[in-house]
């Protein structure tokens, strides 16, 4: 079976500096993967060519064995990838559902427009999000967040309404850039058990940015540590973390 994602040989350089200088990883279906590595590792470069916001110099993105490396965002989006961010990208000025509703209501619309013949009304195509909505929200145990502004929340819920809105897309393969920044360790612990629920109940991959030992460590099967743009070890998190090339780069205060 294909790998859920699949990065081969990834490069981006800007100017004369890579930033990113031959990654290689693969995140197989159902699985979690941890990408850790010092401020300007890389990660978030990766991570980004992985959604398609930022063009590869080289190397190729492979999405349930499809290869993506030139499609745009919105179509990987609807071949199954969703991601949150390392600073919360919510839509101001809209609750909680309506946040949702738009990530739901887009999801369908592109899986519609794909056979015209059934494009159902508006209004069904929004009750059908507003549902998916609802339904989330209840998943994570939120729905009387609902009704709720977003800019009104505190960063512990917001980032909990991303998560529900990358849900909406029923993702098969799910990024996320640092989603325990900015928690307190309570929250922390919480949203730690959260994507363990969801791993378990919904079993899409996930591709976790994190410099939070505390989350890497208990969620991840494979961990992947990056310095300098490139690959410094990969493993599973208890061999990585003994690891002592990674411990001189990055973990030693962290695990001590
Ligand atoms: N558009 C850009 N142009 C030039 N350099 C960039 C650009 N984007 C990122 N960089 C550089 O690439 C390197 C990798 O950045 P990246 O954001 O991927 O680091 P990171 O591993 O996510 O770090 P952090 O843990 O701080 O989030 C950094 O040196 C950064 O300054
Ligand atoms: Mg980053």
């Amino acid at each position: 079976m294909s790998a859920a994602l699949e990065l081969r040989d990834i490069g981006v350089r800007f100017g004369a500096f890579d930033a990113v200088d031959g990654v290689s990883l693969t995140v197989n279906a159902g699985e979690v993967v941890g990408l850790i590595g010092p401020n300007g590792a890389g990660k978030t470069v990766t991570f980004n060519v992985v959604t398609g916001l930022q063009p590869a110099t080289r190397g190729r993105v492979l999405l349930g064995g499809t290869d993506v490396t030139r499609a745009p965002a919105h179509a990987r989006t609807a071949m199954g990838l969703a991601r949150t961010f390392q600073v919360v990208q919510l839509f101001a000025g809209m609750t909680v559902l309506e946040n949702l509703m738009v990530a739901a209501h887009r999801h369908t619309h592109a899986g519609v427009l794909v056979d015209a013949l059934r494009l159902p009304g508006r209004r069904r195509a929004l009750a059908t999000a507003e549902e998916r909505g609802r339904a989330v929200l209840s998943f994570l145990e939120l729905p009387h967040l609902a009704d709720v502004e977003v800019t009104t929340l505190p960063v512990g819920q917001a980032r909990l309404v991303e998560l529900a809105r990358a849900l909406c897309l029923t993702p098969s393969v799910l990024l996320l850039d640092e989603p325990a920044s900015g928690l307190d360790p309570a929250e922390t612990a919480d949203f730690v058990a959260l994507l363990a629920h969801v791993r378990a109940t919904l079993g899409c991959a996930m591709l976790l940015v994190e410099h939070d030992m505390g989350v890497v460590m208990p969620l991840c099967d494979h961990v992947v540590v990056m310095d300098f743009g490139t690959v410094l070890a990969s493993g599973p998190p208890l061999e990585v973390r003994e690891d002592a090339k990674v411990r001189a780069a990055y973990l030693g205060e962290e695990v001590a």
